[in-house]
């Protein structure tokens, strides 16, 4: 059995949908959920699962000590990121060479970096333009949605879109991909 750890901020609806896809894998589990905010929504959809979920401080998870004690407990083999707001620590990189991903609800390189998350990014994808928007799913390193391309898909925006409408396709896309690219990701492993 793989053990997946999912850090999440907030909603959970990836999180969710991961937990879902895979609650009856004979050789894939979401072992533990961790977050940095005690009233995610997260913790509530996970745990209706069976998935137990954690909160740990941002000073917490920059220091990585009590994050990799909690993988280790878990015998964690991957780290899954879905909305998680906060930066990941060298450390922890460096426990999981290759074996932490993210994903980001547009077309990288463009509408990432910092402070490009969640609603933001749909409100510079409008405010760009764009014809065209989707899902990156890329490895993560030291600098914010730099790491490896995996894999992305794309879906139109629409001349009447609202930041609220796009986020509803993009979503879309993510619980359609993120799980299975996943599932491909941790075959190799
Ligand atoms: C998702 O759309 C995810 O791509 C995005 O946050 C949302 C979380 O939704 N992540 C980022 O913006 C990372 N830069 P969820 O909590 O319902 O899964």
């Amino acid at each position: 059995m793989k053990n997946i750890a999912i850090f999440a901020s907030g909603s959970g609806t990836n999180a969710e949908n991961m937990a879902r896809y895979f609650a009856n894998s004979e050789s894939i589990k979401v072992a533990v959920v961790l977050s940095n905010h005690a009233h995610a929504g997260v913790h509530a959809r996970v745990n209706a699962l069976g998935v137990p979920s954690f909160t740990f401080s941002k000073e917490e998870f920059a220091s990585a000590a009590p994050i990799l004690a909690k993988l280790t407990e878990f015998a964690v083999d991957f780290v899954v990121l879905a909305g998680f707001m906060s930066k990941i620590p060298d450390a922890l990189l460096d426990a999981f060479p290759d074996r932490v991903v993210n994903i980001h609800p547009a077309l990288l390189p463009k509408f990432g970096g910092k402070g490009m998350y969640g609603h933001h990014v749909h409100e510079a994808v409008l405010a760009a333009g764009e014809t065209e928007s989707g899902i990156t799913i890329h490895q993560v390193n030291a600098h914010y949605d730099e790491g490896k391309i995996l894999f992305q898909a794309t879906c139109p925006v629409l001349p009447a879109d609202t930041p609220d409408t796009l986020a509803q396709r993009v979503h879309q896309l993510e619980y359609a991909h993120y799980p299975r690219v996943v599932e491909q990701l941790l075959a190799t492993l």
